[in-house]
């Protein structure tokens, strides 16, 4: 990247849940503040603010990365995808969402957006995971309201939906909705 004149405003490209986007920003600003006051998509919390905690978690060119660590001048030209992307339309809930209502996998739901994340970037590569595996992933994400079992529940019970096993989860089920490729 270029150097940035740090009194400057800068305007930076990249795509965002599948869709182009644009924002204005000084070099300084962080990812979660662009996202959140610049284009409104409040959808990634804002917790602890220094990586811990996990709130802020987004995908960055598929993968999961802390928004709150991570200068929005550098995802120009990358693949950003929040909470707001897993719902296949406005107003529905995409299959690890669904698993997370029908478990109880949230109360307050601060810490909500970035385990979904987490889970999500996790089980597109790893479609069959085990508990423990679940467990590690979840394990970079502070939750003070669940307890994480239903979380892992949630999340056993959407990756076997996604792969088509019905084993265990009652019902014929439909195929991932939610916006990856
Ligand atoms: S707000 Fe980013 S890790 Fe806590
Ligand atoms: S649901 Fe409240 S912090 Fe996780």
């Amino acid at each position: 990247m270029s150097r940035l004149d740090a009194k400057r405003r800068h305007i930076v490209s990249f795509t965002l849940n599948g869709a182009p986007a644009e924002v204005e920003v000084e070099p300084r600003m962080l990812l979660t503040d662009a996202l959140r006051y610049g284009l409104g998509f409040t959808g990634t919390h804002v917790g602890c603010e220094h990586g811990v905690c996990g709130a802020c978690t987004i995908s960055i060119d598929g993968a999961p990365a802390r928004a709150c660590l991570t200068l929005a001048v550098a995802i120009e030209g990358a693949e950003i995808r929040t909470v707001e992307g897993l719902g296949p339309a406005p107003g529905r809930l995409g299959v690890l969402q669904a698993a997370f209502r029908r478990h109880h996998a949230l109360q307050c739901g601060f810490c909500t957006a970035g385990i979904l994340m987490s889970l999500d970037a996790h089980l597109f590569r790893h479609p069959d995971p085990s508990r423990e595996e679940i467990t590690e992933v979840i394990g970079g994400h502070l939750c003070r309201c669940t307890g994480y079992a239903p979380i892992i529940a949630a999340a056993l019970e959407a990756a076997a939906e996604m792969r088509g096993d019905t084993r265990g989860t009652g019902e014929a089920k439909t195929s991932r909705t939610d916006g990856h490729a």
